[in-house]
């Protein structure tokens, strides 16, 4: 990565920083023929040895022999070191990729210390006895799980981890960043004490935090590390880095609240388990378990705020695509508890039973109401068909059935109130499939790296914009379709596009995200493959939407329709999957 991504900023400096500009800059240069002239900087002359090539980027001095290309000359000429060069050269041109590399420097600082913090504690946990290693087994934990785990010990005192660093010669100003001390008074001190340490660590095997519980009653139960620029917790999942061979492998993962619910799950062997970092879940993690899975059960606490994580988690899930269930812990309050109380086998029970994504938003819903008053009644049907309504057309069917019957009610009612609603709602969460169904659909301002693409392709080289004209329906996002429209307007037929002119037709925000694509997206000369990735990708949405479009004309055919209709519909759903599949596609 580091490397990729460090090429790409030299490939851009060089192409971005024009010689003549940057040496011309610095002394004098002369045009002389093709090239440029000069008294050469790096020795002492009077007759001008130094010439640069334009054409070729690099310069040459025939007095000292001195050469190179513009970094080298920057490098030389102001004494900085290669990345003091590129930095220099990257701020005076507004080339941002460049912190990449700085960052990506100082990422690695950051892991290394987290991993010495994570064994440092962990020594601690194991080499002699200490109270986080009692806590750990008076909960039932054994020495293998909790060295899988990485569990480690923070002592009581003050600065333990703190003079550990030091006397490695570490930066304290690090330390703070990653939140392993505080600073009071120009005092520093161990931000984790007597506390059993939970390392986190990513699926690239990088410690990139800790949580550390408090044994016993004391306050906070948990503390977690802050947010530090390798600590997103949003983009991470607890227990990931050991458990997702086992979440690829059963197809399924069990997500959880706490770290205790994995290592405790993991411990009696249910190993494709997962747990969110202390927050709500996030659309990122979900796409990283999505790596690993499509089924995932939710394991949630048992009391309110579980079920509301729940409910919410259910949405995020369900609109990754995810095939969603949610388990209800039936005895204590959480799966750590009810496996030490009921053990392995109960526990698979309950995931057998868990209720999927429209079961268990119903249950819900019927939870509420007691449904033997009309009003009740009403109300429940009324929460039903609001479920009802963010299902796929099929799921829907099913469960306009199972409801009708449960209350004793007609189909047609349900249907005719799904529908009928349907147009004039306003709500987004209740449209959440029906907005899928046209094709062209401003969906969020988050352009899609799709559209960067089709965008960047178009900019490189005009003669994509016609071979792109049928695809259009992918410029979703706000940014993408305001780009694209303005990309229409200048467009000439075989000229390359005028990117000043695009730009002043953009407002700020809008030309935000054009120069982060001039500068960001890069094919290294694979365009023609990057093309025919994104056709690919898009005729397979197509197919996608098409299929979508098919469903919702299901569904809304009543059971009295004409059979003859439906089985047609139902045979060109079918051949829209084969070809989706025939594709390649899921
Ligand atoms: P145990 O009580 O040790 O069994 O903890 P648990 O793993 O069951 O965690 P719990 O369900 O209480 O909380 C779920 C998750 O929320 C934890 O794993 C933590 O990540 C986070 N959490 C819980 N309590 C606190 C707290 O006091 N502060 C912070 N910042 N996070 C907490
Ligand atoms: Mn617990």
């Amino acid at each position: 990565m580091g490397v990729s991504i460090n090429e790409n900023i030299i490939d851009e400096i060089k192409s971005r920083c024009n010689i003549v500009d940057i040496i011309g800059r610095a002394m004098t240069l002369k045009k002389s023929g093709s090239n440029y002239k000069g008294v050469c900087p790096f020795h002492n002359e009077k007759t001008p040895s130094f010439v640069v090539s334009e054409s070729k980027q690099i310069y040459t001095c025939f007095g000292c022999g001195a050469t190179g290309d513009v970094i080298e000359f920057v490098q030389r000429y102001y004494t900085l070191d290669f990345m003091g060069a590129i930095e220099k050269l990257a701020c005076e041109h507004g080339i941002t990729i460049e912190s990449n590399f700085k960052k990506s420097q100082k990422k690695d600082e950051f892991y290394n210390i987290n991993r010495e913090a994570a064994s440092f504690f962990y020594q601690a946990f194991t080499e002699k006895a200490n109270p986080g290693y009692t806590y750990m087994k008076n909960r039932g934990l054994d020495s293998l799980t909790l060295k899988r785990f990485g569990i480690g010990y923070a002592d009581g005192e003050w600065n333990s981890l703190y003079q550990h660093f030091m006397d490695k010669g570490v930066d304290p100003k690090v330390l703070l960043e990653l939140g392993l001390i505080s600073e009071s008074n120009g005092r520093y001190f161990d931000k984790f004490r007597n506390r059993v340490i939970f390392p986190i660590i990513n699926t690239n095997g990088k410690v990139i935090g800790f949580g550390g519980r408090a044994l016993g009653d004391g306050t906070p139960k948990y503390l977690n590390s802050p947010e530090t620029p390798v600590f997103l917790k949003k983009n991470n999942l607890y227990g990931l880095n050991l458990t997702r061979q086992d979440i690829s492998k059963d197809n399924c993962a069990i997500l959880v609240e706490g770290y205790m619910d994995v290592i405790s799950l993991y411990k009696v062997g249910i190993r494709n388990v997962s747990a969110s970092l202390g927050t709500a879940l996030t659309e990122n993690q979900a796409s990283l378990l999505k790596r690993y899975t499509n089924n995932i059960v939710l394991s949630y606490d048992a009391d309110d705020a579980g079920m509301n994580a729940a409910l919410r988690g259910m949405d995020i899930l369900y609109k990754e695509g995810c095939r969603v269930k949610v388990l209800h812990i039936s005895d204590g309050k959480d799966p750590d508890d009810f496996i030490k109380k009921n053990g392995k086998q109960a526990f698979l029970d309950l995931v057998g039973q868990a209720l999927p994504y429209a079961d268990y938003k119903l249950s819900v819903a019927r939870g509420k109401n007691d449904l033997n008053s009309t009003e009740a009644r009403v109300e429940f049907l009324q929460a039903a068909v609001a479920i009802l309504r963010t299902l796929s057309p099929i799921e829907a069917d099913i469960y306009i059935k199972k409801v009708a019957e449960e209350m004793k009610i007609t189909e047609s009612a349900i249907r005719l109130e799904i529908n009928g609603n349907n147009i004039q709602s306003t709500s987004t969460e209740s449209h959440r499939w029906s907005q899928s169904k046209t094709l062209k659909k401003r969906e969020s301002d988050d352009i899609s790296m799709l559209e960067k693409n089709l965008i960047k392709l178009i900019l490189t080289d005009s003669s994509y914009y016609d071979k792109l004209k049928p695809y259009e329906f992918a410029f979703r996002s706000d940014s993408g379709d305001t780009i694209y429209s303005g990309l229409k307007e200048i467009y000439v037929e075989d000229e390359q596009i005028d990117i000043k002119k695009l730009a002043d037709g953009l407002d700020g925000e809008k030309n935000k995200v054009l120069s982060d694509i001039l500068e960001n997206v890069q094919f290294a000369g694979k365009e023609e493959q990057v093309f025919l990735d994104c056709i690919r990708t898009m005729e397979q949405r197509k197919l996608k939407l098409k299929q979508e479009e098919l469903n919702i004309a299901l569904s809304m055919s009543s059971e009295d329709e004409n059979q003859e209709n439906i089985e047609k519909i139902m045979k060109e759903i079918q051949k829209i999957q084969q070809q989706i599949r025939g594709q390649g596609g899921i």
